[in-house]
């Protein structure tokens, strides 16, 4: 059995990526992890109710281990006034063709995180998973008394050393292909978007704990070149996004599966923070624009996505996705890890993982 295996309890070296905004419904996670590898619930906007509440509905469906994910919380940056006007009158224009009034951005949430891992250390999952950062010593001590797996995430040689020096005990090695944001905190997002092909070996030459892949990685072939490159397992998170199980909207769907896959953008656009999406009209209008900080434009956004995500306005909608979304594959989650799983040996990955 590898390091990674039973570090993290599971059968195949295999992660479905936490996908905040419920996409990983109890469904998905738990079918993920009873085909053996690990399903992660993205819990970062839920409350610690809900964060309860999903744990234990995934429990009823599975005693397999399973990972719960959150931000890192940031120093809040101080927001420019000017920038936030500077963008209204593009939202607003957008709003308008939805019928919504204009913004009417929700207020911020003070020591969210706190109790976000509170609810977490009170559930107890297999494993945490965290991006955007460090998490501070007290609460990764937390952590470890509660028995929990802990996994940081890496978008640089220098961000992988200082999380094995915090002492987590796996780093997610998120490449440049990869969707959604950026886990970038340590130096410029710019020098943060490097290559999985290019990142992992770099990572896994320079820290000792183990490396998962992440990043445009779509099927079995995929799995095998993560490992050959000195990665211990994969984490997927837009392959998993074609599961009947995955929360997303048919609209989300039909755009993964049109040539609009084709053409993603790491953009700024939706939340203040950078991540890569399908390109669209959201994008473009935003394009060159600067914004308010994330969670600041997140919160200023959440009226528009979620009007267009109800009127099946993929034009306007957050469709998250990396650049493997055209390799997007509609199966259930179990026949996808049981398909990557047969890929990955096929494509020559051999010997005991
Ligand atoms: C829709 C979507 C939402 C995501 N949300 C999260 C999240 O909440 N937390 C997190 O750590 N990573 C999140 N990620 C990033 C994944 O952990 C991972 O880095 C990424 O999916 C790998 O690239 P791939 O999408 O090409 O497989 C998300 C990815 C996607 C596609």
């Amino acid at each position: 059995m590898s390091k990674l295996a039973s570090l993290l309890g599971i059968r195949h070296p295999i992660v479905q990526a936490p996908m905040a905004g419920g996409i990983t419904t109890p469904e998905l996670v738990a079918e993920v992890s009873r085909a053996g590898a690990l399903g992660s619930v993205g819990a970062a906007y839920m409350t610690p109710q809900a964060i309860e509440a999903i744990c234990a509905d995934i429990r009823a469906r599975t005693t397999a281990p399973f990972a719960v994910n959150l931000f890192a919380p940031q120093a809040p940056k101080p927001s420019a006034p000017e920038i936030a006007a500077e963008n209204a009158p593009v939202l607003d224009a957008l709003r308008a063709e939805l019928g919504l009034p204009s913004e009417t951005a929700p207020p911020h949430v003070q020591g969210l995180f706190e109790a976000q891992l509170d609810a977490v250390l009170r559930c107890r999952p297999a494993v945490f998973s965290f991006t955007f950062g460090l998490l501070a010593p007290e609460h990764l001590r937390a952590l470890r008394a509660a028995s929990i797996v802990v996994i940081g995430t890496a978008t640089t040689v220098d961000e992988a050393v200082l999380l094995e020096e915090a002492g987590v005990d796996a780093i997610s090695a998120q490449g440049a292909e990869a969707g959604a944001h950026r886990g970038t905190f340590h130096g410029s997002f710019e020098d943060g978007l490097v290559g999985t092909m290019a990142l992992v070996p770099q990572v896994a030459a320079h820290v000792r704990v183990p490396v998962l892949a992440a990043g445009g990685i779509m099927d079995g072939r995929g799995i095998a070149a993560a490992r050959a490159l000195g990665a211990a397992g994969a984490q997927l998170g837009t392959a998993f996004l074609g599961c009947p199980e995955a929360g997303i909207s048919p609209a989300y769907r039909a755009a993964l599966r049109s040539d609009a896959a084709l053409r993603t953008v790491v953009t700024r656009a939706f939340t203040g923070r950078p991540g890569r999406a399908i390109r669209n009209r959201f994008t473009e209008a935003l394009e060159g624009r600067r914004t308010p900080p994330f969670p600041e434009q997140h919160r200023r956004t959440l009226d528009l996505r979620a009007a267009a995500a109800k009127q099946g306005r993929a034009d306007l909608m957050l469709l998250w996705a990396g650049q493997g979304a055209p390799l997007v594959r509609p199966m259930p989650a179990r026949e996808l890890v049981e398909t990557l799983v047969r890929e990955m040996w096929g494509s020559g990955s051999a010997g005991v993982w």
